[in-house]
């Protein structure tokens, strides 16, 4: 019986959610089972949740992934763009901007998007890349990954390659293959792969620009980034050490801190939620918040929605990364949020190693 619903799921996502939350793991399994043996559409595999291609409110494609407890994450074609990621309660752990524009094709003020190839804003190039701004392509055949257990994820792979314009201000060739994966535990991962098909090395600046949804900034607090330098887009870029213990914020921060070990906490009390950001191939670690006065300067962005929201972004940008032709970087992140009876030197043990 229910598998009636989903095969007319088409017509609304919300209420394929309530149903995914109303399955047994036996259902699932079995459902799953069907789907990969009686129906021959391409987007199902062994082992693998399905996942949805459909269009939002304005008609711009995305796809939808979700699992069997059902957690769901909701990814953007246009400009690559994971624009929710809901935990089994349905309850949102992205921020999006009060005024984020969704009916244009651009990059949307909230969620997380890939910066590539450069992170801030360095030459010709547009701030945070071009990645962000184009439209990227289900990729049905990507080359396998290493260490990949697809086991029970829903995901889909995506790929990017340099349009003309591209190649005007950054003269490039490359291949970006970003595959977004919803696990079992609800666990959101990017995994990004970006391989040199250009005759000659390049360099780049890369960052997941990631905007977390908080009850209350100031009642937030960063564990994982004591003692470590960090550059202070604030003051010119100038080094500093973080001094403190963990962060908290009372003023606006925009920082780089600089080869951070793999995990970092936010832990927000009043929600009683933590997030665990653990990255791989990615040393360095963006945070930040515009406060009250840069968030009235944003066309895009609520006067008070920095209240609710700061961004940490797994980021590879001191050095940045140097690929060879021929050669190929990956850099991960997987977000896991948490209840707060926590504490940091429990992170390790709860979260799977990549
Ligand atoms: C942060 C940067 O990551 O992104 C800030 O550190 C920047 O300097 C912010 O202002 C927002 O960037 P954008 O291009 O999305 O407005």
């Amino acid at each position: 019986m229910f598998l009636i619903p989903f095969c007319c799921h088409a017509g609304g996502t919300d209420s394929m959610e309530q149903i995914c939350k109303s399955l047994t793991l036996n259902q699932w399994a079995f459902l799953e089972h069907f789907y990969s043996t009686v129906c021959t559409t391409t987007w199902l595999c062994d082992n693998r949740a399905p996942f949805h291609l459909t269009k939002d409110v304005n008609g711009f494609e995305q796809v939808v992934l979700w699992n069997p407890r059902g957690a769901s994450a909701r990814v953007n074609l246009n400009g690559g763009q994971v624009i929710s990621w809901r935990n089994h309660r349905g309850e949102e752990l992205l921020f999006n901007s009060s005024k984020a524009n969704f009916k244009v094709p651009k990059t949307v003020r909230g969620g997380i998007s890939a910066c590539f190839p450069q992170f801030g804003k360095c030459d010709a190039l547009d701030q945070h890349g071009f990645a962000r701004k184009r439209m990227w392509k289900i990729d049905e055949n990507p080359p396998p990954m290493r260490l990949n257990d697809s086991r029970g994820k829903s995901y889909v792979d995506l790929m990017l390659k340099p349009a003309e314009e591209d190649l005007k201000y950054w003269p490039h060739s490359f291949e970006f293959r970003l595959q977004v994966s919803l696990a079992l535990d609800g666990n959101l991962s990017l995994v990004s792969r970006i391989r040199n098909i250009n005759g000659k090395p390049f360099n780049f600046s890369f960052a997941y620009h990631t905007y977390l949804s908080v009850s209350d900034i100031s009642e937030v607090r960063i564990e994982g980034l004591e003692t470590l330098d960090y550059l202070d887009n604030l003051c010119k870029r100038e080094r500093f050490t973080e001094q403190g213990d963990a962060i908290t914020f009372e003023s606006e921060v925009d920082r780089v801190y600089l080869s951070s070990a793999p995990c970092v906490a936010v832990l927000d009390h009043e929600k009683k939620r933590t997030y665990v950001v653990r990255k791989e191939g990615l040393p360095d670690v963006v945070l930040w918040n515009p406060w009250d006065k840069k968030s009235k300067a944003m066309a895009d962005f609520g006067d008070s929605d920095y209240k609710q929201m700061l961004c940490l972004d797994g980021a590879a940008i001191e050095t940045g990364v140097t690929l060879k032709p021929g050669e190929e970087w990956t850099g991960q992140v997987e977000l896991a949020a948490i209840p707060s009876s926590f504490c940091t030197d429990n992170i390790h043990p709860r979260l799977k190693l990549f």
